[in-house]
């Protein structure tokens, strides 16, 4: 039997919940490190699976590493060996983001194929044919992905979409020549901000961060460093839905409002009130009711695609017809056949959702896919009159820190069943 989460749903959750910092950044500083030999401490790093996954890929690797809360501190020791093993890779896409730093420091990695979320077809070419371009060779050896860097390259390099792990595998890469590189295409996620930031203080000149054009020269001597993660925007966007499903009103700390922007504009659209200081945003239902919306997901600062599950769970309580379009993962849908035993009204058609409202859910027996569509269900849940019970868990585990200990926080009755 899998981990579940137990729910009675139905009560409004209020107060506040403090977010931690941002999962798909600290996933790509930790192998950063890799880069520059010496101690390197990385504050703010969330408590979830996939970051003991990244530290058990760098142990693997002869790093020391040691956790005092969310402070990390990584030994990183002169000589590492470039090969990334299966049985931790195969779990997590994220360990893809090893091999800028292998190919930086070593001029070889060998990672095996990698796992992750089951979203669909979430391919590599993108971050295979920018890599070649600056100079690295691949090949396949037994469901291993080897590359040979015999010299690294500068140059202009064009994205075919703004990828986030294509951005990071070549800013990462782009460590270990001092030739100057320009990406264009570039993505423009806040956590790419982090990564740049960490790089720079490793000695790194990088221009254009959070614009379409990069321009970045590495350098051969990288310092060890110490970066902070930015607050968690998808685990926030979480909580505000949250807030606003159950009719409550929900405060969270430790993000900035302004890497929320559109998430808090549909929000608002649909009949949410929002207020925002510095580093908060406080949701609440309005006295007009829930309206649909039209929800399309694009790279940032476009709606991001980890809240669209959240964000459609939140519709079906709307009045109308919300379209939803999801333009970055083609499996994000795999929430709806959930969502719908606990009474939604929904139909997909390719990235298209079809959602009708209001529809009055209720309790039941469920199982999270993956983990944005496994904190839909979450608060659905928490929204829906009676007992569900969120079977696989585990995969909310990977992105959500003490999920269980935040929502009953904020008043909601959740237990873990292991
Ligand atoms: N893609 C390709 N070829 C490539 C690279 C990407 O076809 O070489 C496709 C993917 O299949 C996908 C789209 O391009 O359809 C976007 O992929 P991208 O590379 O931008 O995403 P990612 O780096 O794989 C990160 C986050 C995701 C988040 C996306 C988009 C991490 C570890 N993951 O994935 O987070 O949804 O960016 O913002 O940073 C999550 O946290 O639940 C999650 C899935």
């Amino acid at each position: 039997m899998t981990v579940a989460f137990e729910i009675d749903g139905g009560k409004p959750l209020h107060g506040l919940v403090k977010v931690g910092g941002a999962k798909n950044s600290a996933l790509k500083l930790l192998p950063a490190a890799l880069l520059a030999p010496g101690r390197h401490v990385i504050s703010n790093v969330p408590d979830v699976s996939d970051i003991a996954t990244m530290v058990e890929v760098l142990r693997s690797m002869g790093v020391d590493t040691k956790t005092e809360g969310s402070v990390f501190t990584l030994d990183v020791p002169d000589e590492i060996d470039p090969v990334a093993p299966y049985d931790l890779t195969s779990r997590m896409r994220a360990s893809i983001q090893i091999l800028g730093p292998l190919l930086a420091r070593c001029g070889r990695a060998q990672v095996a194929m990698p796992g992750g979320c089951n979203l669909g077809s979430r391919k590599l070419d993108m971050h295979l044919q920018a890599l070649e371009e600056m100079g690295v060779e691949f090949s396949t050896s037994h469901g291993d992905l080897v590359a040979e860097a015999p010299k690294l390259k500068g140059g202009r390099i064009v994205l075919e979409f703004p990828s986030v792990g294509a951005t990071e595998n070549v800013l990462l890469t782009a460590m270990g020549t001092d030739a100057e590189i320009e990406l264009d295409n570039a993505a423009r996620e806040p956590e790419l901000a982090d990564l740049c930031e960490m790089l720079v203080a490793m000695g790194a000149e990088i221009e254009g961060v959070g614009t379409p054009t990069i321009r970045m020269r590495g350098t051969t001597t990288p310092k060890p460093v110490r970066q902070t993660v930015v607050g968690d925007r998808i685990e926030a966007g979480t909580y505000l839905v949250a807030g606003a499903i159950t009719d409550g009103q929900v405060t969270v700390e430790g993000v900035d409002p302004l890497n929320l922007e559109l998430f808090l504009q549909k929000l608002a659209q649909i009949g949410v009130e929002i207020d925002i200081g510095t580093n908060w945003v406080t949701a609440s239902r309005s006295d007009s009711g829930l309206r649909a919306a039209d929800v399309i997901t694009l790279p940032f600062p476009g709606f991001p695609t980890d809240l669209q599950p959240q964000t459609a769970a939140l519709l079906t309580f709307a009045q109308g017809t919300s379209v939803i379009t999801e333009n970055i993962f083609d499996g994000r849908y795999q929430y709806v056949n959930e969502l719908e035993r606990m009474g939604a009204d929904i139909r997909t058609d390719g990235r298209h959702a079809i959602v009708t409202g209001p529809t009055a859910l209720q309790g039941a027996p469920v199982a999270a896919p993956d983990i944005r569509a496994g904190a839909a269900l979450v608060c659905a849940a928490l929204a829906a009159p009676g007992h569900s019970s969120i079977a696989n868990v585990e995969l909310i585990d990977r992105g959500y820190e003490h999920l269980v200990a935040k929502v009953q926080g904020l008043g909601g009755a959740i237990e873990r069943r292991m």
